[in-house]
This record gives structure tokens, sequence and C-alpha cells, in this order.
């Protein structure tokens, strides 16, 4: 059986009623443990919202809906569970305590994950009498809808609680993302924070508003990075000549103190060689009109998305449209 028949949930806030979404979606029962009183009705709402969206977004017919249950305590939470998600409070001593109580109520082969945004699992492992049944897995907000799921194993996961996340995933319409290395904050995080970082930087430097930084984002790189990546968009810029030509031309520019961020690693052959080659392969043969066209298509669809909404980059086509067509907006 792919997916688990049942699932405990640790934790029901946001991301806890998104997990309680996608997973009751799916078909799979949902057990809810949450101290908070009212989790269960806000996850119902959650899960209201997540059908809407279903439903705008695929055709494709989904399985009966699971049952979705709170429960008063951890134990009922996690007996029956074939799968259990931790999603509680970012605390790591909480976690880890929260983690080992349920690890001693649940079968060793029942498989945990933790949603958190960038605690190591080997941390958060230390105290499991089953460590190797534990893994991250990192999803974004909200989970009914993103695709995303960073696995992250730690020091004493085995391989198999590592595929069994990743099949329990995919089988939820995601797409896992095994990360190779312990690290904090995992890859996604660490590129958000990043630009957050700048963000905050900009503003308290009174170089600009809230809004102009959003709008930076969102009506040029925010469009391209929904359809293409870092790395894939970098090759494109670099034209025909590709990634190594991309490098040469804006990397010592890395090196000029226009960012908050300016350590940045030596562009040594070896590491030059290793972004040009990945990059390749990435592309898969496709010469740079190719993937320029890809890029289009996609951000085309994006933003006749983004116009049915009337918001962001959607807004500023519908005004350009509405003025090409001579009404007033
Ligand atoms: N918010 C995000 O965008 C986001 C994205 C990805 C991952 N995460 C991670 O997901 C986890 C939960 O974050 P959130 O945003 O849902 O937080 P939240 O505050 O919305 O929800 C946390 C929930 O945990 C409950 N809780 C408190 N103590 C508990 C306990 N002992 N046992 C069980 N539940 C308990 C709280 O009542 C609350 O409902 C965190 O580890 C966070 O880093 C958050």
């Amino acid at each position: 059986m792919t997916l688990p028949r049942c699932v405990g949930l640790l934790g029901g806030g946001m991301i806890g009623a998104g997990w309680a979404a996608r997973f009751a979606l799916h078909g799979v029962d949902v057990r809810l443990y949450d101290p908070d009183p009212d989790a269960l009705r806000k996850a119902g709402e959650v899960i209201e919202n997540a059908r809407r969206a279903m439903r705008r977004l695929t055709l494709a017919p989904l399985p009966a809906e699971g049952a979705l249950s709170a429960t008063a305590t951890l134990g009922d939470a996690v007996a029956g569970a074939d799968f259990v998600v931790e999603s509680a409070p970012e605390r790591p001593e909480l976690k880890r305590r929260l983690l080992a109580e349920a690890d001693a109520l649940a079968p060793p082969e029942v498989v945990f994950t933790s949603s958190t945004s960038g605690l190591r699992p080997t941390l958060l492992q230390a105290d499991m009498r089953h460590p190797e049944r534990f893994a991250v897995g990192h999803p974004f907000n909200p989970v009914y809808l993103l695709p995303l799921v960073e696995i992250c194993p730690g020091d004493r996961t085995s391989e198999q609680t590592v595929a069994r996340a990743a099949e329990v995933f995919r089988a939820l319409g995601m797409s896992p993302l095994v990360v190779r290395k312990e690290i904090d904050g995992f890859l996604a995080d660490r590129m958000q924070e990043a630009l957050w970082r700048e963000a905050l930087w900009l503003v308290n430097d009174e170089i600009a508003t809230v809004a102009e930084v959003d709008d930076a984002i969102r009506l040029a790189a925010g469009l391209r990075w929904a359809a293409m990546g870092t790395y894939e968009t970098y090759r494109i810029a670099g034209g025909e000549e590709g990634m190594r030509h991309f490098m040469e031309q804006f990397g010592p520019a890395l090196q000029w103190p226009w960012t908050h961020l300016t350590d940045v690693p030596e562009l040594t052959d070896e590491l030059l060689d290793r972004i040009t080659e990945q990059s390749d392969a990435q592309a898969g043969g496709a010469s740079v009109r190719e993937l320029e066209r890809l890029r289009d298509r996609c951000l085309v669809a994006v933003l006749r998305g983004l116009r049915s909404e009337a918001y962001g980059a959607g807004e500023v086509l519908a005004e350009y449209e509405n003025r090409l067509r001579g009404l007033r907006t």
C-alpha cells in the first residue's frame, strides 16, 4: 500500500492543518493531536480552502476523503497510525520531547517526519528509541498546494525511512527533494532567508519601501522563478555561450559590495567546471532558444493565471490589456 491508511499529526497549526488537508483529500484518515482546543475547527477550515483550491487546480478525480478527528492524547493520535508527521512549534526541546514520547508509543516500522523549517534531524531524533525511522519532511505553505517537500535524513536515519517518506509524499502529489548533506535551514529556506535579509536591509537603509521591494521581486525575477530556478535562469542569461560565459561576465561583480551578503565562494576552475557540467546536464541537450521558448510558455501560463486574479503581475497585465482596448481601468 503506497499511502498510509491513517496518519497521526502532532501539531495542527498552519502547517499541521495543511498536512491534514493534503492527507485527507487523498483518502487518508487523519488523527490530529494539538493542545489548542480550536485546532479541529481551524483544520476543518483549512481543508475547506484546500477542497476549493483542488477543484480549481485539477479535474482529475480524487479518492473519497479520509476522516479527520482530533485526539485528546498523543497516544490516541499515534495509535493505529501508519505514518506520523510532527508540526509543533519550532522549539528544539519541545519537538525533541514530543518525538521521543510519540516514538515510545508507535511500532518501530511506522515512519516519523518533522515539518521543521531548519532544525537538524540529528538533533531532533537524539532521544528517540528508534531514530532510524525519523527524517525531516519540510513542506511549504500552503502544504496542500505547493509540491516541494525537502527530506533531510539525520545521522541515524535509515535509507528505508527516506524511501518510504518519499513514496508517501509522492503519492500525495508532492515532489520530494532529498537533501544530500544535513545542513541548518536545508535548501529552500537558506535561499529565502538570504533574500529576506537583503529585503530587510533595503527597507532599513530607506532605499525602498516594503511595496517597492515586493514589486522588484514579483514583477520580474519572481515570475521567472515560478518556471525556472536560479541556475537555469542564469544559463539562459549567458546566451548561446551558456553558463560559463555568464559566470565569467557576472562572477567578478559578486565581489563588489552591492549587497550585504558579500561573502561569496571563490570561483575556482573546479567550481566553474562543476556548475557548467551540471548546468549542461540540467538542460538535457536543449539549445538556449529552446529553453527560452519553454520559459516563455511557462511565464505566459503563470501570467494568465495571475491575470484571472488581477493581482501582482496579473494586475499589471490586466491594466495593460484594458489600455490596449481603450478602456478605463
Ligand atoms: N509557517 C510556515 O510557513 C512553515 C513552513 C514550513 C515549515 N514550518 C514548520 O512547521 C512547524 C509548525 O509551524 P506552524 O507555522 O504550523 O506553527 P503554528 O504556531 O501555526 O502551529 C503550531 C501548532 O502546534 C501546537 N502545539 C503546541 N505545543 C504542542 C505539543 N506539545 N504537541 C502538539 N502540538 C503542539 C500549537 O497549538 C499550534 O497549533 C514548525 O516546525 C515550522 O518551522 C512552518
